[in-house]
């Protein structure tokens, strides 16, 4: 779906998100989304806390798994996503944060393997994710699953593409201060949500939105699997789709 603009396509993705909370609740059950971090989705977090203070949306009972994290990476640091995520969405909702999962950046080594093993069968206990949001990154990443990335892919310890390095350089003052891995869900972990929708704005991700929709489907380019799925919307804004 191609809108207008980013606030457009952005308040889509809210309201959509809003109605499935919504829905959810008047039948008791819970509610469990995959949340993304990046510039990308800033505008439906702003919608949804505007929908929490101005119109009753409640995110009490909604149960929240985050894609991925630097690695290693301390919560309390500027550029964790758990920072992105408490500034831009959990501090000013009324989300149980007991319900908030993120990967955990401070893991000793040898502890990685079981942590993600048992994030994977956290996302399965509550009944899998209802709906799963996506950035893109230039590599065509999605999540951190990089080139080279399986289908099949669980949340692993995966190693940063360089690209992607240097995208995230201004947040650390330097290419040099980006760390080398990260902690992500895998392909086959978003796969397994209900409802994946991928966002991309500006002429920036054109290059690589036409290579994910059009292009041959390859590990070259993780989100050419997204072609695979049925379940999949990409929400765009014209700049983005300007070369589809
Ligand atoms: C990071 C995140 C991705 C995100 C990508 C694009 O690498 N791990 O989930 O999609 O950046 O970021 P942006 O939205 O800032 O362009």
């Amino acid at each position: 779906t191609v809108y207008p603009d980013q606030h457009i396509a952005s308040r889509q993705i809210a309201a959509r998100i809003a109605n499935l909370i919504r829905k959810k609740q008047a039948l008791g059950e819970t509610t469990v989304l995959g949340l993304a971090t990046g510039v990308t989705p800033i505008g439906v977090y702003a919608e949804l806390v505007r929908l929490y203070k101005e119109e009753g949306l409640s995110f009490k009972g909604v149960v929240t798994f985050n894609l991925d994290e630097y690695y290693p990476m301390k919560p309390s640091a500027a550029q964790s996503y758990v920072t992105f995520m408490k500034e831009n969405l959990f501090d000013q909702i009324d989300i149980d944060m007991a319900n908030v999962h993120i990967p955990d950046g401070t893991l000793a080594p040898e502890d990685i393997a079981a942590f993600c093993l048992d994030y994977e069968q956290k996302i399965s206990a509550y009944g899998g994710l209802d709906l799963q949001i996506l950035g893109i990154g230039r590599t065509g990443h999605i999540g951190f699953n990089e080139p080279g990335s399986a289908p099949n892919s669980g949340t692993r310890l995966v190693t940063l593409d360089d690209l992607t390095r240097r995208d995230a350089s201004r947040d650390f003052g330097g290419k040099q201060n980006v760390p080398t891995k990260a902690i992500t869900m895998g392909i086959g972990t978003i796969f397994k949500a209900r409802e994946i929708v991928l966002m991309a704005w500006n002429k920036k991700k054109a290059f690589i939105i036409k290579k994910a929709v059009e292009g041959e489907i390859s590990s070259d380019v993780p989100a050419t699997y997204l072609q695979l799925s049925e379940n999949v919307e990409f929400v765009l804004d014209e700049d983005a789709a300007s070369e589809l």
